[in-house]
């Protein structure tokens, strides 16, 4: 899809949180039949974290968004919240992060899985272009507690952590140049989680499809805005996999040196795993006024979702 709206939004504030343990390759070599080589070798995680709660990381994330852009909570008309870790099954988690941070407004959950926070940027453009002024929009998760941590295959592969941005109104043309979000429900069953359990995963096919979808997606959104790979300055993919991410850039002619990295740190984190990179990206001079930067994902369901953005929002001191 190409955005046609009289009325866009750009990116004013973002904020990160990890909780503080942080739980290395080493420790699971030390109570899993498994390495350090092989965790590395295979997914090129090296650490994650592990504790918190989805709000309380969500409401630390959003907060420090909050700040970067000089606003409170009653500046918000909205907050919308992505995860598959809710802290509850009723209410929403968006509910405490709402109260905490004093917002006022409506306040919902998104889940898409590992789409969430993408799925999450394309619904706040349509909010803001039906009327609201700003909205905070947070991807946070706990995937260690939805993880059997006695299980080499998924105790692995995931961590915990937030990212929140708020998205501001503009007239005329803002900052999303396209879209395109999908889902194929005949792939549930590779991914899932019953409601008390943990998660089930068949990694090869998710990996398989993970590399189809993503880049198929990417093309779209690319297609959809006139540009090719040449013109996208950054491409922030979905943390899941280094391998992942190396065969898709691989097959659409993107080099390495273009793609926010955050997986060796922080394992992946769901639908923070997007914000965690780009603001990682950002705050390291990566992204310059008026760059195109595709933001791709994929996840259960089997979801996916790609974005393109012209980057008019704020950035640090010095990257202008
Ligand atoms: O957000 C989406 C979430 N999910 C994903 O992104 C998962 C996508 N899939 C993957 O990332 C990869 O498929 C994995 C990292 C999960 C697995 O890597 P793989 O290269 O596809 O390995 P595999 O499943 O083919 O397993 C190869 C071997 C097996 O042993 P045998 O049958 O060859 O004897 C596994 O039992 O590696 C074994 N294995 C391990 N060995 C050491 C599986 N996990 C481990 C481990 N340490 N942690």
């Amino acid at each position: 899809m190409t955005t046609s709206t009289q009325r866009g939004a750009t990116i004013i504030g973002w904020g990160t949180a990890l909780p503080d343990l942080i739980v290395t390759n080493a420790d699971f070599e030390a109570r899993l039949d498994t390495t350090d080589e092989w965790i590395s070798e295979r997914t090129g995680i090296h650490e994650r974290r592990h504790g918190g709660t989805t709000a309380g990381l969500a409401v630390e994330a959003g907060r420090n968004a909050l700040n970067m852009a000089g606003l409170t909570g009653d500046d918000i008309d909205f907050i919308l919240l992505a995860t598959t870790t809710p802290d509850y099954q009723i209410p929403s988690t968006a509910s405490q992060v709402q109260e905490e941070l004093g917002i006022n407004g409506g306040a919902c959950d998104v889940n898409a899985a590992c789409s969430g926070f993408v799925y999450g940027l394309v619904q706040a453009h349509g909010l803001i272009a039906m009327g609201l002024k700003r909205i905070l929009l947070i991807g946070s998760e706990t995937l260690a507690r939805l993880t059997d941590q006695d299980d080499r295959n998924t105790a692995i592969l995931f961590g915990n952590g937030a990212g929140a941005v708020v998205l501001e109104a503009v007239e005329g043309e803002g900052q999303l140049v396209s879209f395109d979000l999908g889902s194929d429900g005949t792939a549930r069953k590779l991914l899932d989680a019953p409601i008390g359990g943990y998660m089930n995963m068949v990694g090869k096919e998710v990996f398989r499809k993970a590399v189809t979808v993503m880049v198929d997606s990417a093309k779209i959104s690319m297609a959809s805005a006139n540009l090719t790979t040449d013109d996208i300055a950054l491409v922030v993919p979905h943390q899941a996999n280094i391998r992942i991410i190396e065969t898709a850039c691989s097959k659409l002619g993107m080099p390495m040196d273009r793609v926010a990295m955050v997986l060796h740190r922080t394992g992946n984190t769901s639908s923070a795993s997007i914000p965690l990179a780009l603001v990682d990206a950002l705050e390291n001079g990566r992204v310059q006024r008026d760059d195109n930067v595709l933001l791709v994902g994929f996840g259960a369901g089997m979801s996916w979702a790609s974005a393109v953005i012209r980057w008019t929002g704020h950035l640090p001191e010095g990257n202008k």
